[in-house]
């Protein structure tokens, strides 16, 4: 690829990450408080800053609470924003269930509620709109490549799991479950959180390879989320192994780190999540102000597969500085 072409690349990822497709002016001076869940991944920050810049570039005052991973945090930062009175929040929700009472308070105070990224197990009238993948079908879209790489012969998968209680964690398992139904030869071996950080899915893939034989029993490894299968691929490399040939290696996301494993041979597959979730909210956010217009109650991201053949190097090279 001509320096050109990769500069032209860049240019129009970078538009696509923070852009404001459609005249929003009607949010320009407004207040948007978002709750985020901590920056506990690569895939997270880059939705923290891209956020960040949508905001900006709306004119929009965004109040940021970082919840450090914790419900109770995220809870009192919405219940402070109700307080502020702000015009509309944006929430990011660390787990499914126990949001009833929260945002039923948000609607008493008329202000809409902007899911991003994860689902919760409350009555939809609850919130404006909810912009997320589809993430059984991520986990899908794993599972497939694992079926068509592996073929007939036998594979024994360890699966790093997302943060237990959240959508992403529930939903990517159910999804690569159902692809490898019926494949006899593929099975899921082992099963662990690692909490959607490296550090534990380097330190929970250290017992998967303890307990499989150093690693010689493992054929693949199926993390929720890329900072895992990072540390993952750490933890094969300290073992002995070669990552991405001993172990093959599947994961979700589609971060510069992932790519960069996978121009050295290290990673195997990934299934791209857009960090851009604040873009599609601010624009139903805007027509629902201009004229009551009622968004879709579900906007699904694309979820696109990427494996060696797809320029790893070249999507790296795009993706870092963009707020990874
Ligand atoms: O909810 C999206 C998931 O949360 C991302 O896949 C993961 O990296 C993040 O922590």
């Amino acid at each position: 690829m001509t320096i050109i072409s990769k500069l032209a690349i860049a240019a129009s990822l970078a538009t696509a990450l923070t852009s404001v497709s459609i005249a929003q002016e009607n949010l320009s001076g407004l207040v948007v408080g978002f709750s985020q869940i901590g920056s506990e991944s690569g895939w997270r920050a880059a939705e923290t800053s891209v956020t960040k810049q949508q905001a900006e570039a709306l004119g929009i005052d965004l109040k940021f609470a970082d919840a450090q991973q914790k419900q109770e945090n995220q809870i009192k930062a919405i219940r402070g924003f109700i307080a502020q009175g702000v015009d509309a929040i944006l929430v990011a929700p660390v787990v499914a269930t126990g949001w009833e009472d929260v945002l039923s308070e948000a609607k008493e105070a008329e202000i809409p509620i902007m899911l991003l990224d994860r689902g919760v197990d409350a009555p939809e009238d609850l919130y404006l709109t909810s912009v997320a993948s589809d993430q059984v079908l991520e986990g899908r879209v794993a599972g497939e490549w694992l079926v068509a790489e592996v073929g007939d012969a036998d594979c024994k998968v360890v699966e790093l799991q997302g943060t237990v209680g959240s959508t992403p964690a529930i939903n990517r398992k159910q999804g690569f479950e159902e692809a490898i139904a019926g494949h006899a030869n593929i099975v899921i071996a082992r099963s662990q959180t690692g909490d959607f950080t490296r550090a534990k899915g380097k330190e929970v893939m250290e017992g998967f390879i303890k307990a499989e034989n150093g690693g010689a029993d493992i054929c693949a490894v199926y993390a929720h989320n890329d900072d895992m299968a990072v540390g993952a691929i750490q933890a094969i490399k300290d073992a002995g192994l070669k990552p991405g040939t001993d172990i093959k290696v599947v994961s979700i996301d589609g971060v510069p780190d992932i790519f960069a494993a996978m121009a050295a041979g290290e990673a195997n597959a990934t299934v791209e999540l857009t960090p851009n979730m604040a873009g599609p909210a601010f624009a139903a956010l805007s027509a629902y102000l201009a004229d009551g217009t009622e968004p879709e109650k579900f906007i699904i991201t694309e979820s696109k597969l990427y494996t060696p053949a797809d320029n790893p190097q070249g999507e790296y090279d795009t993706r870092k500085g963009l707020g990874y």
